[in-house]
């Protein structure tokens, strides 16, 4: 079976500037002391094309939720900093990716979602196994040493936690679950393997930098200053980091304490859906945000998680595909749909007022006064992000 090379790249990539690694040092000590990341991180095709590489190629990729395909035979696609991926639930009832990049000229074999025994090229029919194996070519005959075998769907490492599927189009990278654990405990009593997600939207190229998401999504400090009033009940002055950061983490979280249990994001402050039975007090009176970048945001409420799966469209573009998972009890509500609206409402005002806020901060990156900030104690996340990242361009920087 095909296994992409990680370092395979059609695209020449020289690295970040001379220079650039040593000025990330000021962005990964301590808080008190950091700068923030260099603009140009966040605006240069450059260094989106040395994330492709630094980080697309090589780190474990969510791309959305294993109950989107139950059944043998369910797929759909999704493309990630231009590279197409089906994920599917092969014959074996696993769940498989691999690239959707047909091995004959390149056209992408299937596009969407659906249901089928084969994936069969639209363009000169070219048809593959759920497992990507080229099972037919037409009209290949008088074509010399050519094997089926040489030509399947490049397979990539496929990982499970809490209910998502990750993927990693490197053969070699080591598993996702066992550098999340500092997480572990603070969403096991939310089942969310076992949870229930009713379907996601996707707001298309949005003009941000995806880094910008993330540290937006991680941001306690703006919680009730961008959103006053309709976040009171989370203040950035209850925001905790209750764990040490580690280089081997692969995920950056926070809480979000609460002024009153059983809080929930929309205009009444109060859970709109079922709130997850297993929630300690504590639990309830709490949100926690995690990042495990490059692609999931992640957070929880108490009758809620919620999730960001972000897609670079460019430098300075995203696509942001979100969902919300509940507990199974609250599709038996004969009020769920309704519900949902509230959640869905109450959700779209943070959704605004982020936009707004991170169109702008991308704009104002552009500007050549955009600055090298200083931090508030309040966004030791963004800290971690920062080490998070930079580990992995030293990694990834050609020498
Ligand atoms: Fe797919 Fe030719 S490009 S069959």
């Amino acid at each position: 079976m095909t296994m992409l090379d990680p370092n395979r790249s059609n695209r020449s990539t020289t690295g970040l500037r001379p220079g650039l690694l040593a000025e990330l040092d000021a962005s990964t000590i301590d808080v008190a002391n950091a700068s923030t990341l260099p603009p140009e991180l966040y605006t240069s095709p450059d260094v989106l094309e040395f994330e492709r590489d630094a980080l697309y190629a090589k780190e474990w990729l969510c791309v959305g939720r294993a109950e989107k395909i139950p059944d043998v035979g369910d797929w759909f696609t999704v493309t990630i900093c231009d590279e197409p991926i089906i994920v599917t639930r092969d014959k074996a009832g696993d769940v498989r990716a691999m690239s959707a990049v047909c091995q004959h000229r390149a056209m992408q074999v299937c596009d969407g979602s659906g249901n089928s025994t084969t994936f069969k090229c639209p363009y000169h029919h070219w048809n593959y196994a759920l497992d990507g194996r080229l099972l037919g070519a037409p009209a290949m005959e008088r074509t010399e040493d050519f094997d089926k075998a040489d030509f399947g769907l490049p397979q990539f490492q496929v990982e499970l936690w809490q209910g998502f599927v990750f993927v990693n189009m490197d053969p070699d990278a080591t598993p996702l679950a066992p550098t999340l654990t500092d997480y572990d405990p603070f969403i096991a009593n939310y089942d969310l393997a076992d949870a229930v997600c009713p379907g996601t939207f996707t707001l298309e190229n949005m003009p941000w930098n995806w880094k910008v998401m993330f540290e937006n999504f991680n941001d306690g400090y703006h919680a009730n200053r961008l959103h006053e009033y309709v976040q009171d009940f989370c203040p950035s002055n209850l925001t905790n980091f209750p764990t040490e950061w580690s280089d081997d983490a692969g995920v950056i979280f926070r809480e979000g304490g609460y002024t009153m249990m059983d809080g929930g994001f929309n205009a009444t402050h109060q859970a709109i859906m079922p709130v997850f039975p297993k929630l300690t007090d504590a639990e309830r009176s709490r949100s926690t945000f995690a990042l495990v970048p490059p692609t999931l945001c992640l957070g929880t409420a108490p009758d809620q998680a919620f999730f960001f799966l972000v897609r670079p469209t460019g430098p300075e573009t995203i696509d942001v595909e979100i969902g919300y998972i509940f507990h199974p009890s609250a599709l038996e509500d004969p009020l769920f749909e309704h519900k949902l609206k509230l959640t869905d409402v109450g959700v779209q005002v943070f959704v605004e007022q982020d936009s707004d806020a991170t169109a702008k901060v991308q704009r104002g990156l552009r500007s050549r006064f955009a600055p090298r900030g200083r931090y508030s104690w309040q966004e030791e996340s963004h800290v971690r992000f920062n080490r998070w990242l930079v580990q992995r361009y030293r990694s990834g920087q050609p020498s």
